[in-house]
This record gives structure tokens, sequence and C-alpha cells, in this order.
């Protein structure tokens, strides 16, 4: 086997591989669930991690609506810097292949919409309210969409 062989076949192995982590990236590793919702399979600490965010993001709605209420513009800065784009650094490239686009996209417009909600503090409780009424409609479509699930189901 001469060298440029060597050379097209290892081309080809890479645009391969390339080509199937691309497609992983946009459709991620999906079931159809007994609902009819796309569940994604995760491993255990992987699900475990998106849903203790799932929890911050309860939190940080509470807190949103408690502080606007009381004025308290400074907490709802806080609060919303804790679970917006800042938050996102911390998932795993290898749990980032394994959701879909959508997922990803509406996660990320879900983060960027607590970073508004911060912007939105500047201006009063009622920009606050708005921004987080336009968000929640976020938490809602996913939730129609997608579940998360593991191979084994536990
Ligand atoms: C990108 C998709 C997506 C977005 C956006 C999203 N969630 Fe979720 N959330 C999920 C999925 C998937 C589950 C798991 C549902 C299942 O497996 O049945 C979940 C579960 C939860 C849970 C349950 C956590 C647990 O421990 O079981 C809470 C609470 C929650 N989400 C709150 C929110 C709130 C509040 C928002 C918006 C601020 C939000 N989520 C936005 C996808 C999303």
């Amino acid at each position: 086997m001469n060298a440029k062989l060597l050379a097209i076949i290892a081309i080809v192995l890479w645009a391969g591989s390339a080509a199937f982590v691309g497609f992983k990236f946009i459709s991620g590793t999906t079931l159809t669930a007994t609902d009819g919702r796309a569940a994604i399979v995760l491993e255990h600490a992987e699900r475990d991690f998106i849903l203790t965010e799932m929890r911050g993001f309860l939190v940080a709605v509470q807190e949103v609506i408690s502080a606007a209420n009381k004025n308290d513009m400074d907490s709802i800065k806080k609060t919303s810097h804790r679970v917006g784009m800042a938050e996102v650094a911390g998932v795993a490239p290898e749990t980032m292949l394994k959701l879909p686009m959508a997922f990803k996209q509406l996660g990320m417009s879900t983060h960027e919409g607590f970073d508004e909600i911060g912007l939105a503090a500047e201006i009063g409780p009622d920009a606050v309210l708005d921004a987080l009424d336009a968000n929640l409609s976020k938490c809602i479509a996913c939730h129609e969409s997608y579940r998360l699930t593991t191979a084994d189901q536990k």
C-alpha cells in the first residue's frame, strides 16, 4: 500500500467521523417515550446534572417573582446571572452531543432569557415580569416535547 492510498483512506475515515459527530450534534440520542415525547437517552450523572439545573431554574423563577414584588432589583440581577448564559459553560461536551439541536437551542434561549430578565431589572418590576413571562413559555415548549431517560430507565 503506498503513502498516497494511506492518506486517502485517512482522509475518508476522518471525513466519515467528522460527519458522524456533526450528525450527532444535530440529531442527539433520542427514543420515543410512552407519552409520545422524545426521550433523550443520557448517563445517570448527565440526567442528574440537567435535572439539578432545572430545579435551579424553578428556584430562580420564584426568587425573581418574590424580588419583583419587593422591588428588589439587585436580587433579580444576581439570580438571573446565576442561571443565565454563565451557567451553560458547565455542560460537558459529550452531553451536548446527546442533546438534539432544538433542545440545545431552547435551552440556550432560556439561559439568555434570564440574562434579559437581569437587564429588565434596570427598567423595573413590570419589565422584569414581562421578560419572565416570555421566558416561561420556553420552559413550557421544551417540557411539551422532551423527556430525559437513561438506558436502564432508573
Ligand atoms: C431545553 C429544554 C428545557 C427547557 C428550556 C426547560 N426544561 Fe425543565 N425539564 C426539561 C426536561 C426534558 C425535563 C425532564 C422531564 C421528564 O423526563 O419527564 C425537565 C424537568 C424539569 C423539572 C423537574 C426536575 C426534577 O428534578 O425532576 C423542573 C422543576 C423544570 N424542568 C423546570 C424548568 C423551568 C422552570 C424552566 C424554564 C425556566 C425549564 N425547566 C426549562 C427540559 C427543559
